[in-house]
C-alpha cells in the first residue's frame, strides 16, 4: 500500500458533511476510491470529487443497522472487489451533563459511536483480508481519554478506544491495522450552536484555536496508508496539546505568569 494508492479502496463513514466529507475529499484527491455512507444524502460530496477527477461514490447508511452493513459491503464487494481501508467516523454528540441524559440518548449515542464501528468492523474486515489487508481508523475523541461531563459521549469513546485496542489484536492475523484518532475541538456541524461551550474551551486549548477539519484527515490519511504499516492498537491525538497540557495552559494563563 503506498501513500498515493490508485488502486485502493476505502469506505468513510459519515462522509455527508463535517470532517468525514473532509476525509472523502483528501483520500479520493490522494488517488483512493472512496465510498462515502452516510445516513444523509453524500451525493453532493461525490459530484465534487468527480468534478476534480477523483473515483467516489455514495451509499445511503445507517451505521447502528448490522443487516445494512453487509449489504453496503455486498454492494462494495460487487462494484469494486476489494476494500483496503475503512474510517469509523459518523458519531453524534449529545452535550448533556450526567443526570440529564435520558435512557433513549444514551441508548442511541452509544448506537451509533460504538455499536457502529463494531458492526462496521465485523462486516469490512472478511473483505479487506480477501483484499490482501488493510487499515481501520476509528475517530474516537478526547473525551475518550477523561472525564467528559457528557456520559454517553465519553463512554461511547472511551469504548471505542478499547474496541480498536481489541479488534487490532483479532485482526492482525488477517493484515488488518485497527488505530484510534482523537481529535479536540474542530470547527464543524457538530459545534452547532454551542459558542459559549467552544469560546471556553478554546481557552484551554494551548494552541489558542480549534483544530481544522484537515488537521484530522492529515492523521486519518498517515494511519491509512504504508507510513504506519507496523502501528496498530495504537492512538494519536489531534488536539493542539488540549489533553497534555489544557490544564497548566489554563492555570497559567489566568494567573498571567505570576507563578
Ligand atoms: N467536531 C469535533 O470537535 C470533534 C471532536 C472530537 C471527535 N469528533 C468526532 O469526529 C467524528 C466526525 O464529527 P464531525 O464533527 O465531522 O460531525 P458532523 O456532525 O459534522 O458529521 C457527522 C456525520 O455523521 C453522520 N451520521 C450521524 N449519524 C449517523 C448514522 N447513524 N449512520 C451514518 N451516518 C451518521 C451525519 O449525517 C454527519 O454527516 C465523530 O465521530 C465525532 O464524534 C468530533
Amino acid at each position: 500500500m503506498s501513500d498515493h494508492p490508485t488502486d485502493r479502496v476505502v469506505l468513510v463513514t459519515g462522509a455527508a458533511g463535517g470532517m468525514g466529507a473532509q476525509h472523502a475529499r483528501t483520500l479520493a484527491a490522494d488517488g483512493w476510491s472512496v465510498v462515502l455512507a452516510d445516513v444523509a444524502d453524500a451525493t453532493p460530496v461525490v459530484e465534487q470529487i468527480l468534478a476534480d477527477g477523483g473515483r467516489a461514490s455514495a451509499v445511503e447508511l445507517d451505521v447502528t443497522d448490522p443487516a445494512r452493513w453487509e449489504s453496503v459491503v455486498a454492494g462494495v464487494r460487487t462494484t469494486y472487489g476489494a476494500l483496503h481501508g475503512l474510517v469509523n467516523n459518523a458519531g453524534v454528540s449529545r452535550r448533556l451533563r450526567f443526570m440529564d441524559t435520558t435512557h433513549d440518548v444514551w441508548r442511541q449515542v452509544m448506537a451509533i459511536n460504538l455499536d457502529g464501528p463494531f458492526f462496521g468492523i465485523q462486516a469490512c474486515a472478511p473483505l479487506m483480508r480477501d483484499s490482501g489487508g488493510g487499515s481501520i481508523v476509528n475517530i474516537s475523541s478526547i473525551a475518550g481519554q477523561i472525564g467528559y461531563f457528557s456520559p454517553s459521549y465519553s463512554t461511547s469513546k472511551w469504548a471505542l478506544r478499547g474496541l480498536t485496542k481489541s479488534a487490532a489484536g483479532e485482526l492482525a492475523g488477517w493484515g488488518i491495522r485497527v488505530n484510534s484518532v482523537h481529535p479536540g475541538l474542530v470547527g464543524t456541524p457538530l459545534l452547532s450552536g454551542s459558542d459559549g461551550f467552544v469560546t471556553s474551551a478554546v481557552a484551554s486549548i494551548p494552541f489558542g484555536r480549534m483544530g481544522r477539519p484537515d488537521e484530522v484527515t492529515a492523521v486519518v490519511a498517515f494511519l491509512l496508508g504504508e507510513g504506519s504499516s507496523y502501528m496498530s492498537g495504537g492512538e494519536l491525538n489531534v488536539d493542539g496539546a488540549l489533553v497534555s497540557n489544557g490544564t497548566y495552559h489554563r492555570i497559567l494563563t489566568e494567573m498571567e505568569g505570576d507563578l
